[in-house]
């Protein structure tokens, strides 16, 4: 198979070197992921997962084995666990944010209702759960229910960092490394741990993996003022109609003059929105330079992330791996 790094994306060239992977497990997501009880459930979960996604976690997670040589199956259920907890944050996410489009269709909320929604996911928790106890290791069900955890404290903090123009950066931060980089820490660990390594290559596979979620959640935040619906499967001006301070709004806050500052405590703190204002906190962000600013930022945790992977041993798979940090903040484009 020839794979020429310059025609071939990092996230397809995964895709491809772990095909037969993939297969198992989007078999074992489509199995699981059933309910003899409940129809509604599989209606939900075959609505959001058919629609694809691009399986960024659980590709980390067999790359990260594979990096090490591993040769047993408990990488695959590890993966498919991760994108099990991924769609059940998915399936809250769009309720909490009101969101109306993921994956380039409706969302669940939308198409059935929000307690459709926070219901089917609990359930994918629980079935997550389920599958991880399958490896029988406990050090891997630790990581994934401690990445459980932060992710709902992250989306929690979220919930009283919005509306609030005080938010700093620091606790932008806290929030993105929670609701975003633990899951692909724990993604990228548990491929490590499972394949047996030794803790200073855990905790390198664990910082590229914080660092690669960083820069992915940041420049997630960018493509919600700056990118293509038709691109991202998501409605752009989404994160300023939900009133959240992301990184490009909290840069042009600090360097907002009082008239600035008027407009963005109108739309932030009083969610007093009216038509246009998405157009001019555009304008406002480009005034200050924060688009530019922030994609600076992505791309420092994108070089952080590379770092990390830089002190294992060389591999096909881990050179992927590496490049996969430029691919997140090329989306930006
Ligand atoms: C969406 O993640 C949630 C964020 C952390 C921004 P992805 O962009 O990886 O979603 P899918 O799985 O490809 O749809
Ligand atoms: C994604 O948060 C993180 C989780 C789903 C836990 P966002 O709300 O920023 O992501 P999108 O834009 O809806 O995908
Ligand atoms: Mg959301
Ligand atoms: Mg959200």
């Amino acid at each position: 198979m020839s794979l020429d790094q310059s025609f071939t994306k990092p996230h397809e060239m995964l895709a491809t070197l772990l095909a037969d992977e993939m297969g198992a497990v989007n078999a074992l997501i489509r199995d699981r992921m059933a309910s003899r009880h409940a129809p509604r459930i599989p209606e939900v979960t075959a609505h959001l997962v058919e629609a694809g996604g691009k399986r960024l976690r659980p590709m980390l997670t067999l790359a990260a084995a594979r990096m090490f040589d591993y040769a047993g199956d408990n990488h695959v259920k590890l993966a498919a666990t991760v994108e099990f907890i991924h769609t059940a944050t998915l399936l809250h996410d769009d309720v909490v944010d009101e969101s109306a489009q993921r994956r380039g269709r409706p969302t669940a909320n939308l198409l059935f209702d929000n307690k459709s929604s926070i219901l089917t996911g609990d359930y994918l928790f629980a079935r997550s759960f389920q599958l991880m106890t399958e490896t029988g290791s406990l050090r891997v069900l630790r990581i994934l229910s401690d990445a459980a955890a932060t992710i709902a404290e992250g989306e929690v903090l979220q919930l009283t960092a919005a509306q609030n123009l005080a938010t700093t950066e620091e606790i932008y931060l806290q929030v993105v490394r929670g609701k975003t980089a633990a899951l692909f820490s724990a993604a990228t660990e548990v491929g490590g741990v499972i394949a047996g390594q030794d803790d200073g290559t855990v905790q390198a596979l664990f910082d590229y993996g914080d660092a690669l979620g960083i820069a992915f959640q940041i420049v997630d935040d960018l493509l919600d003022y700056g990118g293509d619906s038709a691109a991202t499967g998501k409605n752009v001006g989404d994160d300023f109609r939900e009133r959240k301070l992301t990184l490009p709004v909290i840069k042009a806050v600090a360097k907002a003059d009082a008239e600035e500052r008027a407009f963005w405590s109108r739309v932030i703190e009083k969610g007093d929105q009216r038509e246009g204002d998405l157009e001019h906190a555009l304008a406002l962000l480009d005034r200050h330079g924060a688009m530019a600013a922030t994609r600076a930022d992505a791309l420092a945790w994108s070089a952080k992330g590379k770092a990390a992977l830089e002190t294992l041993p060389q591999s096909q798979m881990r050179d992927i791996l590496i490049d996969l940090n430029d691919y997140v903040v090329a989306r930006v484009n």
